[in-house]
């Protein structure tokens, strides 16, 4: 299926969407705190999406149970809300999270620290955080994929991080994944070229050690394979004549 291209009006729509979803995060970013259960962010994102009047996007997606994904420390992506999994002081911990409005779907993820964290983890965010800016700033008509992943690469990998391979970006607008993948590495000119109308949920994940991955026995959370920690941020945004929109902000 060819990438779709989205008018101004369906455009509009999206923000909505992200606009929504950002305020779901936001009230999630004010949760965290030790002591707190990942299934209480659970809760509060469920309330906070009815409120907004949005459907969960993840909840269902493949039977995934939950409508928020949480990942702590080494867990990469995907972990699954839990009453057991307890915040502490010192961890980091991934929200992602998508819901649908009018039939537009939006899907947004930051890591936030629980308390004070260690220099390493703080650096961690940071890096990750800055990689999606520069994809961010890499995204205009007539720059490729390519640009894109290579911007997060740099980023990541000068600051002595390393990036996950296999899970990537998609692109993004009636159904949650849609072409391209945006994969978080690349070679500057090379890949497909982005064009005005085109939306895309970029999101770097980056690994303190090193790049491998696996996924656990629950056949979701992917988790580093050295232990190290790893951090994930996500926007979704648009390709506009001027550069870019990013929906989610
Ligand atoms: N935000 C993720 C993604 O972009 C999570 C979706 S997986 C789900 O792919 F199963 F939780 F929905
Ligand atoms: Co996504």
């Amino acid at each position: 299926m060819a990438i779709a291209i989205r008018t101004a009006k369906e455009i509009a729509k999206m923000r909505r969407s992200g606009e929504a979803l950002r305020g779901v995060l936001d009230a999630l970013r004010e949760a965290v705190k030790p002591g707190v259960t990942t299934l209480d962010l659970e809760k509060l994102a469920e309330a906070k999406i009815a409120a907004a009047g949005a459907v969960a996007a993840f909840k269902g997606y493949h039977d995934y149970p939950c409508v928020l994904c949480t990942s702590i420390n080494s867990e990469v992506v995907h972990g699954i809300p839990s009453a057991k999994r307890v915040l502490r002081e010192g961890d980091v911990v991934s929200i992602d999270c998508g819901l649908i409005i009018d039939g537009y779907y939006a899907d947004y993820a930051v890591t936030v620290p629980v308390g004070k964290v260690s220099d390493e983890a703080a650096r961690l965010l940071a890096t990750t955080e800055q990689s999606l800016g520069a994809a961010i700033e890499a995204v205009r008509p007539g720059a490729t994929l390519g640009d894109v992943g290579a911007a997060v690469q740099k980023v990541a990998e000068a600051a002595g991080f390393s990036i996950v391979r296999e899970f990537v970006g998609h692109g993004i607008g009636r159904q949650m994944h849609e072409e391209p993948q945006i994969p978080n590495y690349g070679v500057p000119g090379q890949g497909i070229r982005l064009r005005e109308g085109m939306v895309l949920a970029i999101e770097p994940m980056v690994n303190a050690g090193k790049h491998a991955v696996r996924v656990l026995e629950d056949g979701w959370t992917a988790v580093t394979a050295d232990g190290s920690l790893s951090a994930h941020f996500e926007h979704t945004v648009a390709v506009r004549a001027e550069g870019c929109d990013v929906l989610t902000a």
